[in-house]
C-alpha cells in the first residue's frame, strides 16, 4: 500500500493547487512535509502550462498550525536547525515561483502557516479563522521569512506589534491591516479562492510573471534601478503571441485567448 502524500499535487485547467494534508496535525509541517512540498515546487516552478499556483490545507480547521512541534520535541539542537534551514528554503522556493501564487487558507494560519501566506503573492482567509506569526510565545521567533516579509507588508511598527507580542489576529483584523487580501464566508475558501484565480487568468499568462518578477525584483532597489529592472521585465511581454491576440481582441471587441506564448 503507498503511504498517502503528505502535499496533494493537482493541476485544475492552469491552476496547480498544492494541498497540505495533515488534518489530524493542523497540517502542521514536519521535514517530509517539507520535502514533499519542494519537489514539488522544483517541478511547478519550470512547467509552462501551470499559470498560477495555489496553497491550501486539508480539513476545515486548520491551513497551515506551522511547524510540527511533536516532531520537534524528539529533535536535538542540530536537528532543529536543520529544520529551519529547510523551512526557509521551502517558503523561499515558494516566493521564488514564476508564476502568481495565491494562499487560500481555509482555516487558522500560525507560525510557518502564515509565513507561507506571506511568502504567496495574494492571500485568502476564511472570515472564521485566525493567522498569526505566533513564535515568541514558543520561545522561538519566525524562521521562514517571517521576520523579513511580515514588516515588508504591514510595516515594521506593526509586524513588531505582531510577533512581539504573538498576536492570533481574527480575520477582520488581518484584513484591516493588509495582511490579507480577502477574506472568504465561512468553509468557502477555496470557492473564493478559486474565483480569484479565475480573475487572475483572465490576464496574460506571461504578463503575470513579468509583472511579479517586475514588482518582486524592484522591491530592493532603488527607484532609477527598479524603473530599469522594470523595463527589462516589460520587454519579455514584447515577442508574445498573447500581446498581439490581446490586442485582436479589443479592436474585435471580444475577450481575449491567452495561450501562454
Ligand atoms: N504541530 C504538531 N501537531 C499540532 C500542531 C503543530 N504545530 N498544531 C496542532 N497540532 C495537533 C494537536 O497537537 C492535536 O493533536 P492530538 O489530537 O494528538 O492532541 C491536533 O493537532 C489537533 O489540535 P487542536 O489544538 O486540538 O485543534 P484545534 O482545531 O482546536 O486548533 C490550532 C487548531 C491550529 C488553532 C491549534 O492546534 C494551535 O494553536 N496549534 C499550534 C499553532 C502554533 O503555535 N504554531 C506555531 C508553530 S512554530
Amino acid at each position: 500500500m503507498t503511504a498517502q502524500a503528505l502535499v496533494a499535487l493537482e493541476q485544475r485547467g492552469h491552476v496547480a493547487w498544492l494541498t497540505l494534508q495533515r488534518p489530524e496535525s493542523r497540517n502542521a509541517l514536519s521535514l517530509a512535509t517539507l520535502g514533499e512540498l519542494r519537489a514539488h515546487l522544483a517541478k511547478l516552478a519550470a512547467d509552462a502550462s501551470v499559470w498560477a499556483v495555489a496553497f491550501t490545507g486539508a480539513g476545515d480547521k486548520a491551513f497551515c498550525a506551522g511547524a510540527d512541534l511533536k516532531e520537534r520535541r524528539g529533535f536535538d539542537a542540530q536537528m532543529v536547525s536543520r529544520f529551519v534551514r529547510e523551512i526557509r528554503a521551502a517558503m523561499d522556493d515558494v516566493a521564488a515561483l514564476p508564476q502568481p501564487t495565491v494562499a487560500v487558507m481555509n482555516g487558522a494560519a500560525f507560525g510557518g502557516g502564515c509565513e507561507l501566506a506571506l511568502a504567496c503573492d495574494l492571500r485568502v482567509l476564511d472570515e472564521s479563522a485566525a493567522i498569526g506569526l505566533t513564535e515568541t510565545s514558543l520561545a522561538i521567533i519566525p524562521g521562514a521569512g517571517g521576520c523579513a516579509r511580515l514588516p515588508r507588508l504591514v510595516g515594521a511598527a506593526r509586524a513588531k506589534e505582531l510577533i512581539l507580542l504573538a498576536r492570533r489576529l481574527d480575520a477582520a483584523t488581518a484584513l484591516q491591516i493588509g495582511l490579507v487580501h480577502e477574506l472568504a464566508p465561512a468553509g468557502r475558501a477555496v470557492e473564493r479562492g478559486g474565483a480569484l484565480l479565475a480573475e487572475l487568468l483572465k490576464n496574460g499568462p506571461l504578463a503575470l510573471r513579468a509583472a511579479k518578477a517586475a514588482i518582486d525584483g524592484g522591491l530592493d532597489l532603488s527607484l532609477a534601478g527598479a524603473l530599469e529592472h522594470e523595463a527589462v521585465c516589460y520587454q519579455r511581454t514584447v515577442p508574445t503571441a498573447d500581446r498581439l491576440e490581446a490586442l485582436a481582441a479589443f479592436a474585435e471587441k471580444r475577450p481575449p485567448r491567452f495561450e501562454g506564448r
